[in-house]
């Protein structure tokens, strides 16, 4: 594969910000006070190449989440841009804001948030197909299977209904349906973190066999660096709505110039190189 970082950017985000007007006290209603705003992204840029990997990294309340949710507009922006492909999507409407919300598909951390747990595993990833009249979803049972193939599941998970996986198995189905709408950029946010370390690992074995299969960028956020560690090319690292530093993940993690960044990683022991041994990212990123 080419270096991701030489082709054009898939997105590119200037100066978003995100102000939350809090809910007033009773002191402020009886004083007629406006309620307190907080500020959750101060002003973030970056960008996101093909076939990338991209560790957003932060403490909790950082702002990680109201930063990836503005990229789809499921959080407003007050201010900045954000640019996919071609598209302005704080300006994009109907149509094209649906568009951008095929292309750029979230994975959660709890998998039941995007499941419905009446519906069969292979009827949710066909109507996700479906709606967005992805190429075989007309076939039905072979749309199913091609889709489970990319997340590792056998043919008969199809049957299962969310409630008879395990975690692990859950969270790749979230992904099954959300490849099933055919994105060229997931959002993973915290999308491991409640796993067991071995069932983590897989799957993030997955995200990367799938950025090389299917060429897709990934947004990757969790809060435990080893994560980041072993899956992103670079890392951004968040404190209070700003980023702090971005960069190589073995340059942030290896030598990290922001004071925040610092105490960050020394409140984690050696997150990198990852417990496997570098050559399990650098290979898989070349
Ligand atoms: N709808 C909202 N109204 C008011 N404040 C909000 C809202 N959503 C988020 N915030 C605040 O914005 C800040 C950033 O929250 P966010 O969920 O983006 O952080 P995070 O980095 O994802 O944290 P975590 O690691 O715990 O998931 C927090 O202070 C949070 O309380
Ligand atoms: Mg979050």
């Amino acid at each position: 594969m080419s270096s991701p970082v030489a082709d054009q950017p898939i997105l590119v985000v200037q100066d978003v910000v995100k102000r939350f007007v809090l809910r007033r006290s009773a002191a402020d209603w009886l004083r007629h006070r406006p309620g307190e705003i907080h500020t959750a992204v101060k002003g973030v840029s970056f960008e996101v190449a093909r076939g990338e990997i991209l560790g957003l990294a932060g403490g909790s309340g950082s702002g990680k989440t109201t930063l990836a949710r503005m990229l789809i507009r499921l959080v407003e922006p007050d201010d900045g841009k954000i640019l996919f492909r071609d598209t302005d999507v704080r300006a994009a409407r109907g149509r094209g804001l649906r568009e951008v919300r095929r292309e750029i598909q979230m994975v959660f951390q709890d998998p039941y948030s995007s499941l419905n747990p009446r519906m069969r595993v292979g009827a949710a990833i066909l109507e996700a197909g479906r709606v967005h009249h992805q190429p075989g979803a007309e076939d039905g049972d072979a749309f199913v299977t091609r889709m489970l193939d990319l997340v590792r599941l056998p043919a008969s998970a199809a049957t299962r209904r969310p409630q008879e996986l395990s975690g692990g198995q859950r969270q790749r189905v979230a992904i099954a349906r959300a490849l099933a709408v055919g994105p060229s950029v997931l959002i993973a946010d915290e999308a491991v973190s409640a796993l067991d370390v071995s069932i983590q690992t897989q799957l993030l074995n997955l995200f990367l066999d799938l950025r090389d299969e299917l060429g897709l960028s990934i947004i990757f956020v969790a809060h435990q660096l080893s994560v980041i560690a072993e899956v992103a090319d670079r890392v951004a690292i968040m404190h209070e709505g700003a980023i702090k530093e971005i960069g190589s993940t073995a340059d942030v993690f290896n030598d990290p110039q922001d004071d925040y960044t610092k105490t960050l990683i020394a409140a984690h022991p050696h997150p990198y190189p990852p417990a496997e041994g570098p050559s399990t990212v650098v290979s898989s990123s070349l």
